[in-house]
Formats: C-alpha cells, sequence, structure tokens
C-alpha cells in the first residue's frame, strides 16, 4: 500500500511540474509588475523610462527571462528584486499570463 502511495505522490508532482502556467493566477500574482510593464508606450510611471514590452510575448522567453534575473544571471537591480520572491509556479502563471495578452 504504502508503495502505491508513493507512486501516487510521485505521478502527481510530476503532473504539477508539466501543467502550464495558469493564466488567472498569473494576473494576480502580476499586479505588481503592471506598474511598470502595463503602461502605454511602455514606460514606468515615475521616473519615466523605458521598460520591455511583456504583453504577447513569448511565454518561454518570459519564464527563462525571470530564471536568470531571479539566479542573478541577469543583473538588472530592479528586475533582480522583483523575481526574487517568485516560486517557479509564479514565474510559470506569470508567463502564461503575459503570453495571453496581445
Ligand atoms: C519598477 C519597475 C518594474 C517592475 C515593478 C517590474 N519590472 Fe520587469 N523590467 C523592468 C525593467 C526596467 C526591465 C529591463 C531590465 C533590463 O534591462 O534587464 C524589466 C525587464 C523584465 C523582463 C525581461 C524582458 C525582456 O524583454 O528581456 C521580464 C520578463 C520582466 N521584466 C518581468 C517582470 C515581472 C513578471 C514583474 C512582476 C513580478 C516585473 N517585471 C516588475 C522594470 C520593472
Amino acid at each position: 500500500m504504502k508503495k502505491y502511495l508513493v507512486v501516487l505522490l510521485f505521478l502527481m508532482l510530476g503532473f504539477q511540474a508539466l501543467a502550464a502556467g495558469d493564466i488567472e493566477k498569473g494576473k494576480l500574482t502580476s499586479y505588481t509588475c503592471t506598474g511598470c510593464h502595463g503602461i502605454k508606450y511602455y514606460m514606468n510611471v515615475y521616473p519615466t523610462y523605458h521598460v520591455p514590452r511583456l504583453g504577447g510575448q513569448n511565454e518561454a522567453y518570459i519564464v527563462s527571462a525571470l530564471k536568470a534575473y531571479r539566479s542573478g544571471e541577469r543583473s538588472h537591480p530592479t528586475m533582480r528584486a522583483q523575481a526574487g520572491s517568485l516560486s517557479d509556479d509564479d514565474i510559470a502563471n506569470i508567463a502564461a499570463y503575459f503570453a495571453s495578452l496581445k
């Protein structure tokens, strides 16, 4: 019996890892991001500087960019602070959300 439970657990974990990002959750999690990334002309509010456009961006690209900020591979201080607190799930959800925007 115990063996079955272990197998079941692994299966469940496996499915979780494979699950695509959840757009609705990503929308909630990315609430703070849109302060900079969701604005017309892709400028943040103040002081005004350019931020990259995320809406409609490739999902895999957003995931890899966020992981690179989180690991410090990409060194932009603002984005390192933003990505530092995100889990892999958060990142997948956020990427799914931004990729779904047109
Ligand atoms: C204070 C403003 C600000 C906030 C808030 C912010 N970002 Fe950013 N973001 C930037 C800037 C500026 C850059 C460009 C950094 C660089 O040159 O590496 C950037 C870059 C990125 C990139 C890389 C885009 C590319 O084309 O390479 C991604 C992905 C990203 N941000 C996602 C997010 C997510 C997700 C959040 C919320 C968790 C977030 N950002 C919050 C300002 C912000």
